[in-house]
Parts: C-alpha cells; sequence; structure tokens
C-alpha cells in the first residue's frame, strides 16, 4: 500500500529549519522559526523556570493522568494573565479554558469543536497570516476565506479594506486575529482600530477566536492585551488560542490552552464539555511539566517578577536588534527604505523580500528565510547582521 504514497511537501517554516540543520555552510544564518536567540545565537532557558523546575522535581510525588482539560490552577492562571484577575468575564464565570499541547494544539481543538458544533460556517483568515492556520483548519473541514490585511503601499495595516471585506461576512462566520505581534507582518490594529473590529464582531453577530501566542513581545503584557479585552464585552462570545512556548521560552515542552468565553455559567460548562470531548478522542489529556511549571511561577510572587523581568529583556533585545537591523541596511548602501521595520512588534519582521530573493539568499548565501519574506528578528545579532544586510543588498541588487 505504501508503495503508492506521495512525499509531501516540507512544511513552510519547520521544513525550513530541517533544511538548515542539513546544510553545512559555517556561516549559515536561520532566520526561518518563530524560536527567540540571545545574543549568542542560543535560546535560552529563562531562570525563573529552572527554578520553578527545581521546586517540582523535588515536590513532585505522582505522575498520575491529568484531568482531560488538564490543571486547573494552570488554567486559572492563563485566564487571568490574559484577562487581569477582576475582569466581569472571570468575575461572571462564564470563561473556561483547557490546557493544551502548545498554541497550535489549543488552535485544533478549538477548529474540531467549531466543525463538531457549527459545520459549514466560514473561518476568516487574514492575508497573509500563519502558514499553519489554513493547514489546521482546512483539517479539521473548516471552509475557509481571507481578508485583506497587509498593505504593501504603507507597509501598514490594509485596515479599511479589511473591514469592508468582513463586512460580508455571514452571521455566525468565525473571525481569526492574531492578539498581538502579527504573524507575519508584525503589523497590529491600533486600540481605536480594535474597538472598532469589536463593533463589527458584535453588528454582525462574529465569532472572534483569537491566536495569542506573543503576550509580552509587543509591548508588554498588559499593553499586548488590549485587543482581547476590547473584543471580551458584556455578553460577547469568543475563543482564545494561547501559548507561553515565545514568552516562557518552553518551546519542546508545548504548553498553550484554549480559552472559551460564553454568555453566561451554564453556557460555558456546556462549551467545556464537548471542548474535552475532541481532547479525549484526540491525545486524551495534556502532558504535565511545562504547565505546571508555567502554574508555579505565576503562582509565587518573587519568580513572577523575575519571569516579568526576563520577558522584558527578550522583547527590548529584539527592539535593539530591529534598530541595528534598519542602521546596518541604510549604511550599506541600500536605498530602498526599510525603516518600517522598526514599527513592527514582536519577533517578526516582514521584509517585502519575493519568493525568488528568498530563494536567493538560501541558496547563495545558506541565509534562511520564510516565503513570505519573513523574516525572525530574534536570530538577528551583532554577529551576523553586516552578512545578512550584503546577502539583502546583493538579493534586491
Ligand atoms: C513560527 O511561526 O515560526 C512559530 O509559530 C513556530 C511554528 O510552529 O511555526
Amino acid at each position: 500500500m505504501f508503495q503508492q504514497v506521495q512525499t509531501a511537501p516540507p512544511d513552510a517554516i519547520l521544513g525550513l529549519n530541517e533544511a538548515f540543520r542539513n546544510d553545512p555552510n559555517p556561516e549559515k544564518i536561520n532566520l526561518s522559526v518563530g524560536v527567540y536567540k540571545d545574543e549568542q545565537g542560543v535560546t535560552p532557558v529563562l531562570k525563573c523556570v529552572k527554578e520553578a523546575e527545581k521546586r517540582l522535581l523535588e515536590g513532585e510525588t505522582t505522575k498520575s493522568y491529568l484531568p482531560i482539560d488538564g490543571r486547573p490552577g494552570y488554567n486559572k492562571a492563563v485566564r487571568e494573565l490574559m484577562f487581569g484577575a477582576d475582569h466581569e468575564v472571570i468575575a461572571a464565570n462564564r470563561a473556561v479554558t483547557v490546557q493544551s499541547p502548545g498554541g497550535t494544539g489549543a488552535l485544533r481543538v478549538a477548529g474540531d469543536f467549531l466543525a463538531d458544533n457549527f459545520p459549514g460556517r466560514t473561518l476568516w483568515l487574514s492575508q497573509p497570516t500563519w502558514p499553519n492556520h489554513p493547514n489546521i483548519f482546512s483539517a479539521a473541514g473548516i471552509p475557509l476565506n481571507t481578508y485583506p490585511y497587509f498593505d504593501k503601499q504603507t507597509n501598514g495595516l490594509a485596515f479599511e479594506p479589511m473591514m469592508e471585506t468582513l463586512g460580508k461576512a455571514a452571521k455566525g462566520d468565525i473571525l481569526l486575529l492574531h492578539g498581538c505581534c502579527h504573524n507575519p507582518t508584525g503589523i497590529d490594529p491600533t486600540p481605536d482600530q480594535w474597538k472598532a473590529i469589536g463593533d463589527l464582531v458584535q453588528e454582525k453577530e462574529l465569532l472572534p477566536l483569537l491566536d495569542f501566542a506573543y503576550q509580552g513581545f509587543g509591548d508588554g503584557l498588559v499593553e499586548d492585551a488590549v485587543g482581547l479585552r476590547e473584543l471580551a464585552r458584556p455578553g460577547q462570545e469568543m475563543l482564545i488560542c494561547s501559548s507561553f512556548s515565545k514568552n516562557f521560552g518552553l518551546y519542546n515542552e508545548r504548553v498553550g490552552a484554549l480559552t472559551a468565553v460564553a454568555t453566561g455559567e451554564s453556557e460555558a460548562k456546556a462549551v467545556l464539555s464537548q471542548l474535552k470531548k475532541v481532547i479525549r478522542s484526540n491525545y486524551s489529556n495534556p502532558p504535565t511539566h511545562g504547565a505546571a511549571t508555567v502554574e508555579t511561577v505565576l503562582g509565587d510572587a518573587a519568580l513572577k517578577t523575575m519571569w516579568e523581568g526576563e520577558l522584558a529583556h527578550m522583547r527590548d533585545r529584539i527592539n535593539g536588534i530591529r534598530k541595528l537591523f534598519v542602521d546596518k541596511i541604510s549604511a550599506c548602501g541600500i536605498d530602498q527604505d526599510f525603516s518600517f521595520i522598526q514599527k513592527q512588534k514582536g519577533m517578526f519582521s516582514f521584509s517585502g523580500l519575493n519568493q525568488m530573493q528568498v530563494d536567493q539568499l538560501r541558496n547563495e548565501m545558506s541565509i534562511y528565510i520564510v516565503g513570505s519574506g519573513r523574516i525572525n528578528v530574534a536570530g538577528i545579532s551583532e554577529a551576523n547582521v553586516d552578512r545578512l544586510c550584503e546577502g539583502i543588498k546583493r538579493v534586491i541588487g
């Protein structure tokens, strides 16, 4: 039977990572997958994580299964970090959270839940979006459509075209939004634009689904939740897929969550029962270690302060690198204006390089960036920035 199996194309992001690993060039540069690196090119384990892990190892008494929906203390901490502990959504008990294997796991649980309970509803994706979004929701059997997001002329948000297109969505359609640090463009709506999106969601009776994977990487933990909190109006339903891969550096521990906000407590309970049904037939129940680590840090005032400091350090380094990158690009004699890179938020920069230029960078200089022209800014350092600028100069000729 397997003789008939066709080779699948490599993944648009993780496939590049594999190709990078196999590249023998000692000067190769990996700016593909969204993983933070320090100035030495290392993806560090945060100190607060190491300390929490030490405590967990000493205190661990069992390896028995977690509940289907994961650790209750973790789920509560997830909600409080996103909404703030005294938010109406929390006080009214109308939000439920399930622990998931990473943000991707949360997206797939959300997709299966939507396909089971609201078959045929269209899910709207920004154009462009994270390339795994269409994979996940197509696999769940959800019809997809797209709305414009990026304005090439201004290197900013195509807000009018976005709103105009979404005005054509049908009641009950699902609107996927990036909570902050849009992947791949690094362009987020302003607070006023979030308000207008919130109005449209209410008026058209859409269901917002927020992919919230970078809280704290844009402007700060509270600042980055501005869109989420704007959408969480009284009575409004929503789904949020969140992740601690980036802001806790817990990439390989797969620590995420899906939070569903319902109109009231009994509706939230019914949704939770459906989410548990999806999880049980998928991976049964989640792994504990990463979530226990996050729960320990967020539940201890000193560790939480330590985490906030380490997160701010990562954010500041990325913003410093943005400036360095823009300065170096203009210093090496490229006349094209790249100053917009400094306005983008989070780990990624949408460089404007096209697929041919991206291929040339990889083939001729072993510089790996995603086909859309997305650069992982966190992978740039003093040590590789000159070679990167030289490459960009070569390909934009
Ligand atoms: C990325 O966009 O590079 C990250 O979200 C990692 C991934 O899984 O693609």
